[in-house]
């Protein structure tokens, strides 16, 4: 018994090893190209353990992934591994046309060959589990009710327009030639070895260099923010009863506006890292140009989930975000190893003066 993770030297498919091998005799074949999203530092601690094979290469590569798929017969397929920011799918689209779209029905055509040949026995216990996004429905107005699996599509990002585009290959894929597929879509992740671009991270790293925190337009954009480990049980459970040919939109009804989780940052960093002249990492709060096509709310219903497969969020938005401060504040080596020279150009590139 053995599983096949895309993408897990990033920052939820990393999350998803860990706690994998923490709860697991079963051993997983890791297969990252290890752009600039993907470090091999994040799986350090698991050098030694025989249960973790590392394979750096694409998914797109047929050979590799059939030769993968061969010489270790996995049970299932987790596919993790995407181009995952959309700022930088407003800068260029098409890396993420190429991984998520293209990558993604290449990595299928690989796995239904695989697939096919195995024995009857085998190809119905088989699962494909494609890892997506609340944002392939698009964005809600204030008082709409929160997305379930049934909203209609209506990506606006390009990210998100590969996202939904690889969400109807992996569909297809089941409908047509019966793959035994799986499909979350879940609501902004945060915790341990998230890249500093994005939001959270990206905050704590600049508040503790004191540089500005960027909030984009009026800050007043909604979002439901999940704790990563919840986001890694949840899929495990999917994995584990999920339905062949469902999808599972998870999130923890935690929706809040982008100034408030900024300010709250600050506030935890006040407590855990006050500031040298004692003023608050608040004063650091800079109102930049808003990102285009920006999507105002996202809100997840995760009823679903929670109803069939009986998942719910272990951490609360407090204890979650305490504890993700807390990890950056134990792991200034790790942010400097992820913050060099091409972190630095992206900074410069996207936020300029
Ligand atoms: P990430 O950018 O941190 O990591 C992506 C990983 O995929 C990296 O390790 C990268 O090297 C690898 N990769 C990229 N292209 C590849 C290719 N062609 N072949 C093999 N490996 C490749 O992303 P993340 O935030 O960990 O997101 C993981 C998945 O979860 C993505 O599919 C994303 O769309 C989805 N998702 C993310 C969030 C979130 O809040 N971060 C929320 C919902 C869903
Ligand atoms: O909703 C799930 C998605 O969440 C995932 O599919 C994506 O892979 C993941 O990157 C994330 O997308 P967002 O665009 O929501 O995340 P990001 O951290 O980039 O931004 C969160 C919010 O904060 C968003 O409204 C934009 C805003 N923002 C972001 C950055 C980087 C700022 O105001 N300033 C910033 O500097």
């Amino acid at each position: 018994m053995t599983l096949l993770v895309t993408g897990g030297a990033g920052f939820i498919g990393s999350n998803f090893v860990h706690h994998w091998l923490s709860a697991h005799e079963e051993p997983l074949v890791n297969l990252d190209k290890l752009t600039y999203a993907g470090n091999v530092g994040n799986l350090q601690s698991l050098a030694q353990d025989k249960r973790h094979v590392f394979v750096q290469g694409d998914i797109g590569d047929t050979a590799l992934v059939t030769q993968l798929l061969n010489q270790y017969q996995p049970r299932a397929v987790l596919h993790f591994a995407a181009e995952s920011h959309v700022d930088r799918s407003i800068h260029g689209p098409l890396d993420f046309i190429q991984t998520n779209v293209v990558g993604t029905c290449q990595l299928l055509e690989s796995v239904r060959a695989y697939w096919s040949a195995l024995p009857a026995d085998q190809q119905s216990h088989f699962r494909f589990l494609h890892v997506s996004t609340d944002e392939v429905y698009g964005s809600l107005s204030p008082d709409a009710p929160a997305f379930t699996e049934t909203h209609p599509y209506e990506p606006n990002s390009p990210y998100a327009a590969s996202k939904a585009a690889s969400d109807h290959m992996v569909r297809a894929w089941h409908h047509t030639y019966g793959l035994p597929v799986l499909t979350t879509n879940c609501s902004n992740n945060y915790g341990p070895y998230h890249f500093p671009e994005k939001l959270i991270p990206l905050v704590i790293h600049h508040a503790l260099s004191g540089k500005p925190l960027p909030v984009y337009g009026d800050g007043m954009q909604v979002r439901d923010w999940l704790f990563v480990e919840d986001h890694c049980r949840a899929i495990e459970r999917v994995l584990q009863a999920g339905t062949p040919g469902e999808t599972y939109n998870i999130g923890g009804w935690n929706e809040k506006p982008n100034i408030e989780v900024v300010k709250t940052l600050c506030h935890l960093l006040d407590e855990l890292q006050p500031r040298a002249d004692g003023q608050s990492y608040a004063s650091q709060i800079t109102y930049v140009k808003d990102r285009a096509g920006h999507d105002r709310r996202y809100a997840i219903d995760a009823g679903k989930i929670h109803n069939s497969l009986g998942w719910q969020p272990v951490e609360t938005f407090e204890t979650g975000l305490r504890k993700t401060v807390q990890w950056y504040l134990d792991h200034a080596d790790w942010v400097s190893g992820v913050t060099s020279g091409a972190y630095r150009q992206w900074v410069d590139l996207h936020y300029g003066d």
